[in-house]
């Protein structure tokens, strides 16, 4: 309440008993909030960077001024990783059982970095007695193409963060999915860079509105796990400015995070955090990045190298920017400058974030709305993949008799594991009691069961189940079953890449042998990246439930009953087989690599010899061509294209039209079906021939719900950052001038709408 509204309510007389103590308590306001106003006063004038009228970088700045050289490299290196016994400090204890801590300046009233991994969640709740939300994944979340939905997917991971007491989130994953094997892929958010980087972008803004301080990373190119720790990924400028370094501009632009993680992998020779190049030439001066780098955990490899090319932060260890940096600026090695530089940039992000105003309240995490949420995101997330002959929604007039086969679906549903893991509330539900732990790369299962939320949904319909283990058990359910409906899992960790998109544990030949005994046999997957699809003709019905989270099987229910119609679409291209692959087979460790390797993946931990491996490298020569770009150049027909997602109803596009000047295009989508729907509109841009880049690319889209029968008109403006491309020799961006065309349709395989956009 105001002072002058307080003073209105006083000047109402009233002269009962009430009134009485309702004045004592307006005088008690009144004398407070003038006490607090003068202590605040007092407060802003001995510590005016308190002052939250001023901007970030004015109270970084007021407050570097303070520091000594100690308390300026305290904040340079993290103190420790609670659960990482080879790496324990002494204050390691403070950090509230996260990924990291950093001290604060508690004389300036600077709080510490509490920071917590939160992939999608806040990892390590159980182990510390707390609960978390799982969302899902965000490859999953990115299928909904929806910016408020990843706005409420951060919000609830800010919120939840600051319930159980950290200031600092590690999400944000946004490497492209240039290799659909990358055990991450899960954490990322698909192959396009538009796309990519609208969705986290607006994630990370939405999650640091909470009052954390936002990241996204891995900066960059870590696009696979195999030999993380020192992999080169070599790429030229140009194919890498219009393909991953694209999605992390787009999502730092929209994010304005007040960290960007440096990754562990090399870029064109240099590690991620000790490259020149990418950290100082690209991301803090080309873009302005206002906040602090910060090292991927054992990421730093040196002091004055890592410190001039731009890394601002060491985590999660004092090893290169504790001692050795004291040293080397009492020596004249690195500039005080460089260091309060630095320093700036943390402070920065520390006032900008709002958690010096606003420390985060530990309390309760509010488990309903995380419930709500989930089950919110995954249901705009689910792709159908497949429906002939109709077999979805289940119509229970019809289908009297369902048998679900595999996976776990009496008891959950799987997750992504690594430091993206969240823990399952009560544990995991496929380890028998007493055993429920998280372990880093174990499979890790939701209590989440679909065949109890397709049974409530359901409850007239014989439902059964078999675990698929013993083929001819599962086969004699299916037959004598209406529709089968077969649950298949592909588990995917951090640290590790899947070797083949192949469905593990032998799944083809379980889903073969269910869909030659049941015509109407419908495949459920809960996939963290694309798999291949052997039985693919084989069977009537294929929904992408990915990792679906805390609600998930509550979701995939309704998506298969019809309560929701179905409406996401694939933020990645599924392959026919690995053969079509820019890298059809792996690039090999080398031998004298794989010891040193393996002894570092044992350990969870970069080697420290990582010149060992420098020969190991990628070599990204498909360049800027990703994902569904490369099928188009290189003529291969996918399994499944970008973009591509059923609904249970059927739209048509018309009329399109191209105003070149503002660079909008408009034009029709109508509803033709029976149900209610909502359709994902998708606008792709080709370049005049000049550009020499024959692909076409997503340059905007839009989601629009449609009434049966519904038509709306729909302008799109072209995101121009994608027309672009890039002059490596004169580090510019370029627009070739002449005619793009410009294709709009329901998936990058089925543009019906092709029209002409001209730059003069
Ligand atoms: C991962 C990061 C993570 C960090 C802290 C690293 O191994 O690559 O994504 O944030 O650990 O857990």
């Amino acid at each position: 309440m105001t002072l002058v509204a307080l003073l209105n309510s006083s000047r109402k007389p009233r002269f009962n008993r009430d009134s009485s103590f309702r004045l004592f308590f307006i005088f008690a306001g009144i004398l407070g909030a003038l006490s607090a106003a003068s202590v605040a006063i007092a407060q802003s004038a001995d510590r005016p960077w308190m002052n939250p009228g001023l901007a970030p970088e004015e109270r970084a700045e007021l407050v570097l001024k303070q520091l000594t050289l100690d308390e300026k490299l305290a904040l340079l290196h993290g103190n420790g990783m609670a659960h990482a016994s080879q790496w324990q400090m002494p204050l390691t204890h403070l950090a509230n059982g996260g990924a990291g801590y950093v001290e604060g300046v508690s004389r300036l009233g600077i709080p510490p970095l509490v920071i917590s991994d939160a992939g999608y969640g806040v990892r390590d709740s159980g182990a510390n007695g707390r609960y978390s939300t799982a969302m899902p994944s965000s490859l999953g979340a990115t299928s909904s193409w929806d910016v408020d939905t990843a706005c409420e997917f951060g919000t609830v991971i800010g919120q939840e963060l600051r319930a159980q007491g950290f200031n600092m989130t590690l999400g944000g994953g946004v490497d492209l999915a240039r290799e659909p094997r990358n055990g991450r892929n899960f954490e990322y958010a698909g192959e396009d860079p538009l796309l990519a980087g609208t969705v986290v972008g607006n994630l990370m803004k939405c999650e640091q509105a909470q009052h954390v301080v936002g990241d996204i990373k891995h900066y960059v190119m870590n696009d696979q796990e195999t030999g993380r720790f020192f992999v080169n990924s070599v790429i030229s400028k140009r194919a890498m400015q219009e393909s991953d370094l694209l999605a992390f501009h787009i999502a730092i632009s929209i994010a304005n995070p007040g960290a960007v993680m440096c990754s562990y992998n090399r870029i064109n020779g240099d590690f991620g955090c000790e490259n020149h190049y990418t950290l100082q030439d690209v991301l803090k001066k080309d873009w302005g990045f206002r906040g602090f780098v910060i090292s991927d955990w054992g990421g730093t490899h040196s002091t004055e190298k890592a410190s001039t090319a731009g890394l601002d932060q060491e985590q999660p260890m004092a090893d290169f920017f504790g001692p050795k940096l004291k040293a080397a600026v009492e020596a004249g090695q690195v500039p005080m400058s460089e260091i309060d530089d630095h320093v700036r940039r943390v402070l920065y992000a520390e006032f900008l974030s709002g958690i010096v105003d606003d420390p985060p309240q530990t309390g309760v995490v509010d488990v309903e709305k995380g419930f709500e949420v989930s089950q919110r995101v995954e249901e705009k997330s689910i792709v159908l993949l497949k429906n002939s002959p109709t077999v979805l929604p289940i119509n229970p007039s019809k289908v009297h008799s369902i048998a679900i086969i595999g996976g776990h679906a009496d008891i959950g549903m799987i997750s992504g594991g690594g430091s993206a893991q969240v823990d399952p509330p009560g544990g995991n539900a496929i380890m028998s009691p007493g055993k429920r732990e998280t372990i880093w790369q174990k499979q890790t299962w939701f209590s989440t069961s679909p065949l109890k939320a397709l049974q409530a949904k359901l409850p007239n319909t014989k439902i059964d189940f078999d675990p698929g283990t013993d083929p001819k058990s599962a086969a004699n359910l299916a037959k004598g079953a209406d529709l089968a409906i077969v649950f298949a899992s592909q588990w995917l960790s951090e640290d590790m890449d899947v070797p083949s998109l192949s469905l593990p544990d032998n799944q083809d030949a379980l889903i073969e042998l269910i869909a030659s005994v049941n015509p109407h046999t419908i495949v459920v997957l809960e996939s963290g990246t694309a798999v291949t699809m052997p039985w693919i003709d084989k069977v009537s019905g294929i929904v992408e439930a990915w990792y679906a989270g805390s609600s998930g099987h509550k979701a995939l229910a309704n998506i298969l009953v019809g309560e929701v119609n179905p409406a996401g679409k694939l933020p990645l291209t599924f392959p026919r087989s690995e053969a079509d692959l820019p890298h059809p087979d792996r690039p090999m460790i080398p031998a004298e690599s794989q010891a040193l390797a393996a002894d570092a993946a044992d350990n969870g931990t970069p080697t420290s010899n990582a010149s060992v491996h420098s020969g190991y490298a990628v070599h990204y020569e498909e360049g800027s061509e990703v994902g569904y770009k490369w099928y188009e150049v290189q003529h291969k027909q996918p399994l499944f294209a970008f973009g591509f997602g059923l609904s249970y109803t059927t739209y048509a596009y018309s009329g399109l039209s191209v105003d070149s000047a503002t660079k909008t295009v408009r034009f029709t989508v109508k509803n033709t079906g029976k149900r209610a729907g909502t359709e994902i509109a998708e606008v792709y841009a080709r370049l005049p021939k000049g550009a020499d880049e024959p692909y076409k690319r997503l340059a905007g889209w839009k989601r629009v719900m449609l009434a049966p029968g519904e038509s709306q008109s729909i302008t799109i403006a072209i995101d121009d950052r994608v027309l672009q491309t890039f002059d490596e020799e004169k580090n510019a961006w370029n627009v070739t001038k002449g005619e793009y065309q410009v294709m709009v349709g329901g998936s990058s395989d089925d543009t019906p709408l092709l029209a002409i956009l001209v730059v003069r």
